[in-house]
């Protein structure tokens, strides 16, 4: 024999050093270990050697066999799962799967956008519980005890006296207890309300509005709102006040825009009326004022409040509310 099986190990090992591709060690394997390898012929060759050289002989090319094998393979792991190569199947050289970033959920992007609005008009920004009691979700808000007035509200009652709030103005009157005037704030939140169908859902948001001061009138309302609802939807569009009610507000008006759809033609969505609702408000009640403290012979003030998905249905056109709530990236990410 002209070799010794360590020479081959060598040898094979050297050239194994130099690899850089998975095919490079598929031609060493067959050059040392397949059929016609020159392990594999050394191994044929023992029995050709003196009888005592024999065992040990065979001992050393098992040996050397084996850890071939093994080297070969862990090289073939290495190039195979690191990306540095041309020759393991990757393309470094390719660009990366791009990896689509999140937008904010509309709703989110509304309220921030209603927040930046009135930051711009010297407003401050106040939350307050969701879990509420009777006393600031109604009594304090001069629903009396089993006033009529609260059936509007589908209200989810925790015990007798603990509610989910059904709407934002509760904040008012935490807030009046704990500030002085002049305020001027908004108070954005979650609210809930027993209901389910194409235009409600058993949570949704408002925007709660407060200002008082000296001398605060009705037409400071009007100018307020209509550079709201203006800078929302578009300067062009037209609003109006209608007469309406709320017990914690005398008088009180809620806040049409010429419908989206048909631009007062009337249509489906606006019920043939030509103007869609878009927020409550009205002056403060007196009875809410004494309710804290507030001395209505020097102060006045006005409250609004309005549905946060109502104004995105309207502003971006979507017809089932509930597609907010489905969390489909494919509707989410159009905004
Ligand atoms: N809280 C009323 C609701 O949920 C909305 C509202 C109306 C708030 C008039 C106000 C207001 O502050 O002045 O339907």
């Amino acid at each position: 024999m002209e070799n010794t099986v360590e020479q081959i190990r060598d040898e094979a090992l050297a050239e194994l050093e130099g690899v850089s591709e998975v095919a490079g060690i598929k031609d060493l394997s067959v050059k040392y270990l397949g059929r016609k390898g020159l392990v594999s012929l050394f191994l044929r060759n023992i029995s050709s050697l003196p009888k005592e050289e024999r065992p040990e002989a065979g001992n050393n090319a098992n040996k050397v066999k084996n850890l071939l094998e093994k080297r070969f393979e862990e090289t073939r792991v290495r190039l195979e799962s690191g990306a540095a190569d041309s020759g393991s199947g990757i393309d470094v050289s390719l660009p990366g799967r791009p990896s689509s970033s999140g937008v904010l959920h509309p709703i989110s992007q509304i309220n921030n956008q209603i927040t930046d609005i009135f930051a711009r008009l010297g407003f401050d920004i106040a939350e307050g519980p969701e879990v509420e009691t009777d006393y600031y979700n109604f009594e304090a808000l001069n629903f009396p005890k089993n006033h009529p007035a609260r059936d509007m509200q589908d209200t989810f009652f925790i015990s007798d006296d603990i509610v989910l709030r059904t709407h934002t103005s509760p904040l008012q009157i935490r807030i009046m207890e704990k500030e002085h005037p002049p305020i001027r704030v908004i108070m954005p939140g979650r609210v809930y309300r027993c209901d389910s169908d194409l235009t409600h859902t058993p949570m949704f948001h408002q925007v709660e509005g407060l200002v008082v001061d000296k001398d605060v009138s009705f037409s400071d309302l009007k100018g307020i709102l209509t550079t709201l609802v203006h800078q929302i939807f578009d300067e062009e569009i037209s609003l109006r006040f209608r007469p309406s009610f709320f017990p914690f507000t005398e008088p009180s008006a809620e806040v049409d825009i010429l419908c989206v759809i048909c631009r007062g033609k009337g249509c489906r969505v606006c019920s043939q009326t030509g103007w869609l609702e878009v927020l409550g408000s009205g002056m403060v009640h007196p009875a809410v004022f004494e309710n804290v403290d507030y001395d209505t012979s020097r102060i006045s003030g006005f409250a609004f409040g309005m549905g946060v998905e109502r104004i995105a249905m309207l502003k971006y056109g979507i017809d089932d509310l509930r597609k907010f709530f489905e969390n489909d990236f494919r509707f989410l990410g159009q905004f």
